[in-house]
């Protein structure tokens, strides 16, 4: 039996985690986890906390899991956040495009095509729909937005989403975040919480679901100043598939300081935080044969990536995304700096004053009033864009502009043009953003399938569970070996004095 059906025949009988439910026939992409699954993923989390918020000096919040749509205007979830759909023409099932071409082909990462080329590939292929077994061949191949909607509010109601990643709850709440880290850089910010996807045929246990914890990290830095502490993870050894070897090409073993310095690993800070999540990794009980990083082909990246790695954990030959290591640049605070009312930017200052010269102009209006007459206004505009962008026009004894689509010759000497100098202090800059986001629930399953394990009870082999102790849902058990001279009164006095004192 594969390793995913083991497991979660184990986990429905004791209560690690199940098909939520299923007194109503279940709805699939949504599981429970039960006593002891809730404990595993409650340490996981745990654990988690430590190793990025403390640890890090870093500081966690707890943002609403419904957002107003403009945040999602402004964040490029409404127009991007899309998975290719095929419905089939018989049974009218609805498919994950890519991954029916992922099932029945060779290629590894069908989500980096396009639709006309996964439609092509579909009828080549004579790609059938799984449930029906009718041919595809034909069938548009659709973007199906992954948001859940919402209504927020009675009646004249506003337009919500359940958020798509946590990460936006931090990213909206910069302007106020920013002031609490007093204004400097760099400061991070963590946030554990659910997070949700209208996935197209969720599948593979807890895997790909539509309601899911993320654990995500947001560091806010200058790019031009702040590095990582490197030494503090250099000598960990990493597994990495980059880019340009995916497919025939090997994997590279590299510490994290060696991947940095023969360039394997572009940005220090992404090779910071995988040194972090690989001591992490292993520290709960992902087998370290089972794991690598695997960097983002160029068209697989998310609209806000410039570069990112997933950590990857094997389960049953498949191999799991289990977290993405983004380097996100100024993306989401600039959108939202330009979408809101509010201020995302911080100020550098410099180290030294710099002097810097300021072209401008102070037409005479007594002159282009007359002369233009209600263009006076926008020819004030344009000589004012004129001087900031491209002073050296104001080089001739005349000036051209265009207004209203007309060329109009301004004469210098109206434009009241000059060049003064200024002493400067600093400049408002957008911070860039490194982020690590982590799938909890993806981590409590692979932990899960990593630790199972067979033992043999009277010649009759049973399936166990061999946890690392922080993970563990049961730390102690107290176990009275004789029903006899008051030992077990005295079990359950001990065990009622352990629980007391937590
Ligand atoms: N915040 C990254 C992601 O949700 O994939």
């Amino acid at each position: 039996m594969r390793e995913t059906e083991r497991l979660s025949e184990l986990a429905k009988r004791r209560g690690f985690f199940f098909q939520s439910s299923e007194a109503y026939g279940g709805v699939s992409g949504f599981y429970t986890f039960g006593p002891e699954g809730a404990e595993v993923k409650r340490n996981v989390e745990k654990q988690w906390r430590k190793w990025f918020s403390q640890r890090e000096g870093h500081r966690e919040i707890d943002a609403p899991t419904v957002m107003p749509e403009p945040v999602f205007e402004a964040s490029g979830h409404l127009e991007t956040f899309d998975d290719m759909i095929v419905v089939c023409p018989e049974c009218e099932a609805s498919h994950r495009a890519d991954h029916l071409v992922e099932d029945n082909t060779d290629i590894d990462e069908a989500e980096a095509i396009a639709n006309e080329k996964i439609g092509e590939i579909i009828e080549e292929e004579v790609i059938a729909c799984p449930s029906c077994g009718t041919a595809l061949a034909g069938q548009p191949v659709d973007d199906f937005n992954l948001m859940f909607g919402t209504q927020i509010g009675p009646g004249d109601s506003q337009q919500g989403y359940l958020r798509p990643e946590t990460a936006q709850g931090i990213f909206v709440e910069f302007p106020r975040l920013k002031e609490y880290a007093r204004n400097q850089l760099p400061f991070g910010i963590t946030q554990i919480g659910r997070a949700y996807r209208n996935e197209i045929s969720p599948r593979n246990s807890l895997v790909r679901t539509r309601e899911f914890t993320q654990a995500e990290l947001e560091h806010f830095i200058d790019p031009e100043k702040d590095q990582p502490d490197l030494e503090k993870v250099e000598d960990v050894e990493l597994l990495l598939y980059p880019r340009e070897n995916q497919g025939d090409g090997e994997l590279i073993k590299a510490t994290v300081r060696e991947a940095v310095e023969q360039d394997t690993i572009a940005d220090p800070w992404i090779a910071y935080y995988l040194g972090l999540a690989k001591q992490w990794y292993s520290r709960i009980g992902v087998n370290m044969e089972r794991f690598r990083f695997r960097q983002h082909q160029e068209d697989e990246l998310s609209h806000y990536s410039t570069d990112c790695w997933d950590a990857e954990g094997e389960v049953d030959g498949n191999w799991i995304e289990l977290a993405g290591f983004s380097y996100r640049g100024c993306y989401d605070l600039s959108k939202h700096n330009e979408h809101s009312r509010e201020d995302f930017t911080l100020f550098r200052e410099y180290d030294e004053p710099e002097i810097v010269e300021e072209p401008q102009v102070n037409p005479d209006m007594g002159y282009l009033g007359p002369e233009y007459g209600e263009r006076a206004g926008k020819i004030k505009q344009a000589l004012e864009d004129l001087a900031e962008n491209d002073p050296e026009a104001f080089d001739h004894e005349e000036v051209s502009i265009e207004v209203e689509g007309q060329e109009l010759e301004i004469p210098v000497e109206r434009t009241g043009f000059s060049v003064e100098q200024e002493e400067k202090h600093g400049e408002h800059i957008l911070p860039h953003v490194m982020e690590p986001s982590f799938g909890v629930d993806r981590a409590v399953f692979t932990v899960l399938a990593h630790s199972l394990d067979q033992d043999e009870i009277d010649g009759e082999e049973r399936d166990v569970l061999r946890l690392e102790n922080e993970i563990a849902p049961t730390e102690i058990a107290v176990l009275p070996l004789m029903d006899k001279d008051g030992m077990p009164e005295k079990a359950r006095e001990v065990a009622r004095n352990l629980r007391e004192s937590g």
